[in-house]
């Protein structure tokens, strides 16, 4: 891979569409479809959760089994425990996600156990997944701020990472779920983290809630980081942290990494076509601005 190359992880289907009324089926396997036509070689499908905790992803299976698997692009799914990791592998999934944080108080809210026992858990996930030939990605949730307990240590960021690092994920995602951070504050995470995992590992994932993910963006590709994830049309935001709005907009990550002289392999104008779409059928807006000015064209 060039060093000019960023490659995008596309989460709108589960970590937009997670916090989004429940969208039919036929509605997320298009979306997925078109992420994937638009050039995306990385769309999160959908998560193996408890749909009694997020009744949104409820349909995880029939959702594995719509889409059209284009060669070349992977469509990784959340798996929480080895029961979602079990119900992934009979759906076909080829790669997984394990999610932790920073914070217990997120831990606690989110996956209903504390930090050490989710590492535990997540071993049994890890091993199990790899043993199937699964890929395994990690996220550490609260990398800048906790919406229950404020400011995060980024040397705790950093432990979490270490971790699920050593539990064999080949990329591990650093989302600031709330979207608080500011350059410098994400700079010292990614900084911390890159002090225990290898920089060509990591990931960011930004909400946009303070509008500061393209900054933030920014700031950690200076510092090293290949590996961004977006939400097409800025979808979503995450049940379990209150007023947290969705992923910066892929459409505008896009158009900031061409401008920056970085290769995507993003198709902008097929990408602006489908959040213009999947905006169409929640009954709103794109929440892409790059969208919105491209397609008023
Ligand atoms: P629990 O209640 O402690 O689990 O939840 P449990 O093992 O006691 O089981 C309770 C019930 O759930 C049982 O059903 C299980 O069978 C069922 P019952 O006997 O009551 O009928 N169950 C499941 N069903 C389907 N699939 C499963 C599963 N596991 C148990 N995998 C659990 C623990 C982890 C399951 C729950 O807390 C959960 O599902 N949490 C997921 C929450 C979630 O999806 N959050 C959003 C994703 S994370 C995120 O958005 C952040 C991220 O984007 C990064 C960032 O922005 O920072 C990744
Ligand atoms: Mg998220």
């Amino acid at each position: 891979m060039s060093p000019s190359f960023v490659k995008i992880v596309e989460v709108g289907p589960r970590d937009g569409l997670q916090n989004e009324k429940v969208v039919p089926t036929g509605v997320k396997v298009s979306l997925i479809n078109r992420l994937a036509d638009a050039g995306l070689s990385v769309v999160e499908a959908t998560s193996f959760v408890s749909p009694k905790w997020v009744p949104q992803m409820g349909d995880a299976v029939e959702v594995m089994a719509g889409i059209r698997r284009r060669p070349g692009v992977s469509y990784p799914v959340l798996t929480p425990n080895i029961k979602g990791l079990e119900a992934a592998i009979a759906a076909g999934a080829e790669e997984v996600a394990i999610f932790g944080a920073a914070s217990e108080s997120f831990s606690k809210r989110n996956i209903n156990c504390s930090i050490a026992e989710s590492i535990q858990r997540f071993a049994g996930v890890a091993e199990r997944a790899q043993a199937a030939g699964l890929r395994v990605r990690g996220y550490v949730s609260c990398v800048a701020g906790c919406p229950y307990e404020g400011r995060v240590d980024p040397e705790a960021v950093a432990g979490v990472a270490k971790a699920l690092a050593d539990l064999g994920c080949y990329e591990i995602s650093l989302g600031d779920t709330i979207g608080v951070g500011r350059p410098r504050e994400i700079r010292a995470v990614v900084d911390a983290v890159a002090r225990k995992v290898p920089i060509e590992r990591l990931a960011v994932h930004c909400h946009d809630t303070y509008g500061q993910a393209l900054a933030n963006i920014h700031a950690s590709l200076e510092r090293g980081i290949r590996t961004v994830d977006s939400s097409v049309a800025g979808l979503g935001g995450c049940p379990y942290a209150k007023g947290a709005t969705g992923n910066v907009a892929t459409e505008d990550v896009v158009y900031m990494l061409e401008g920056c002289g970085f290769d995507t392999g993003v198709d902008l104008h097929a990408l602006a076509l489908a959040g213009e779409w999947i905006s169409g059928e929640l009954g709103r807006p794109t929440g892409s601005r790059v969208a919105r000015a491209l397609l008023a064209k």
